[in-house]
């Protein structure tokens, strides 16, 4: 699309949301489930697209499709939920009970919904709705790569009974159209996942609009000594290599008391062979990354630490742009795997002898999306993860964002504000005051 066009589709959203924000939520709502409805129905069709767009495996793109279905129902459960609520002016000194507030939540208006191409029909109706439910207008801009299953999620969406002009589809080079959406004065609030450089420069250009933003991580598990070392290798191989290692919330290093660490990597080890590799269509785990310079990149990950003296473990093997399965050990601060985000399917195993080094090595990184503690000691995890500067901990179980109604957050480069069903909500609406002075 050119910058015109553009300009045409935001000016339609903003005209019709003025009539979308009157609706009753009830009708809104309603919409939503049908829209979660029409979802359920073509979760065939649209996961094999997903499947051959982004080269996930094709049970997971149609379980991407269907935990949509269930996100959009809950955020419509979620919106007739929002009430406002009244204040007394009495509660502050020299205040009178004679005034009383209403507080609504008003929509922001138009939210411009840019999604990732790794979960293109998740992550962006993890913004649509919300923007929907409380009555916002969309311009919805999907990745250049998973445009096509954003397009046939609209297309269900619009099979509903949503006023035309509601939800907006715009697709296009972000080097034409990028900034022209970002800074445009008809775009209210901004709802981006995606690279930590581009959604900085989205928060540098959008000026007194509100940002929430889903970026980068290098989510460490730490492995403590008295961990259950079964019950970590497999989190730690399910959370750093489904999906190729392209999530966010993949776990992107491994940070093991030294003394268990040879024990750890040998079960990781093992499981991380057995892992398939191949075709998206034959439900391999480790499948083609999205495209050859993210192979690149990995590829120079594993040769940057092998050649500074990391230790091999298994894989280090390509063809085009699938990357086998790959684990490292011995590795140190120096070498750039230990903190660039990778993105694909590579593991550095970081040993620690000094116990407070779980703690400075895991902060050190720019990122702070998640972490992982594996540990039977309760009280030591908790002690730790106070001291993380991340978003979420996790106790025993591999970082993830979900189950969608949790608040989603990421700290330093790893994000701004909150997500989360009601915590999207939240972030597309404003309070607005009706006060009544008797
Ligand atoms: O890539 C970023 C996603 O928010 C990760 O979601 O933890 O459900 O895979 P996930």
């Amino acid at each position: 699309m050119s910058q015109e066009e553009v300009d045409d589709k935001i000016k339609q959203a903003s005209e019709a949301q003025k009539s979308w924000s009157a609706t009753e939520v009830y009708k809104r709502a309603d919409i939503l489930h049908e829209w979660a409805d029409r979802l359920v129905e073509k979760q065939d069709q649209i996961g094999e697209v997903i499947s051959k767009e982004v080269g996930k495996n094709l049970a997971s793109a149609i379980k991407e499709v269907v935990r949509t279905a269930d996100l959009i129902r809950y955020t419509a459960e979620e919106g007739c939920r929002i009430h406002g609520e009244m204040l007394k002016g009495d509660s502050s000194r020299g205040g009178s009970s004679s005034k009383l507030a209403m507080v609504e939540q008003e929509p922001l208006g138009v939210v411009l919904a840019i999604s990732p191409f790794n979960y293109p029909v998740n992550l962006a109706a993890s913004k649509i709705a919300p923007a929907l439910i409380s009555g916002n207008a969309v311009v919805f801009k999907p990745a250049s790569q998973g445009a096509l299953s954003g397009q046939l999620m609209i297309e269900a969406l619009l099979e509903t009974d949503l006023p035309t002009d509601i939800i907006q589809f715009v697709s296009g080079k972000g080097s034409e159209i990028g900034d022209f959406l970002v800074t445009h004065p008809s775009i209210d609030m901004i709802t981006f996942t995606g690279s930590t450089e581009t959604g900085q420069a989205i928060s540098q250009k959008a000026k007194m609009v509100p940002v929430v933003l889903e970026l980068g991580g290098k989510d460490p598990a730490i492995v403590l000594e008295d961990a259950d070392l079964d019950l970590a290798a497999e989190h730690i191989v399910s959370g750093a290599y489904s999906y190729s290692g392209q999530r966010c919330t993949a776990i992107k290093r491994v940070l093991v008391a030294d003394t268990i660490a040879n024990d750890l990597t040998e079960k990781i080890k093992q499981k991380v062979e057995a892992l398939s590799v191949g075709s998206p269509e034959d439900n391999a785990t480790v499948t083609p990354l999205i495209n050859n310079d993210a192979a690149d990149f990995v590829q120079h990950l594993i040769d940057d630490a092998l050649n500074k003296g990391a230790e091999l473990i298994t894989g280090n093997r390509r063809e085009g742009n699938l990357v086998y399965p790959t684990l490292l050990d011995q590795v140190n601060s120096n070498m750039d795997v230990a903190w660039e985000e990778p993105f694909g399917p590579v593991l550095p195993i970081i040993r620690i002898n000094e116990e407070e080094d779980f703690v400075s090595l895991a902060n050190q990184s720019e990122y702070g999306l998640q972490a992982s503690i594996f540990t039977k000691d309760v009280q030591k995890a908790r002690e730790i993860a106070t001291k993380l500067d991340v978003g979420s901990v996790q106790l025993n179980a591999k970082t993830e964002r979900g189950p969608d109604h949790f608040p989603f957050i990421g700290a330093k480069n790893s994000g701004l504000g909150s997500q989360g069903i009601r915590r999207s909500i939240e972030s597309m609406t404003r309070d607005k005051l009706f006060i009544l002075n008797l």
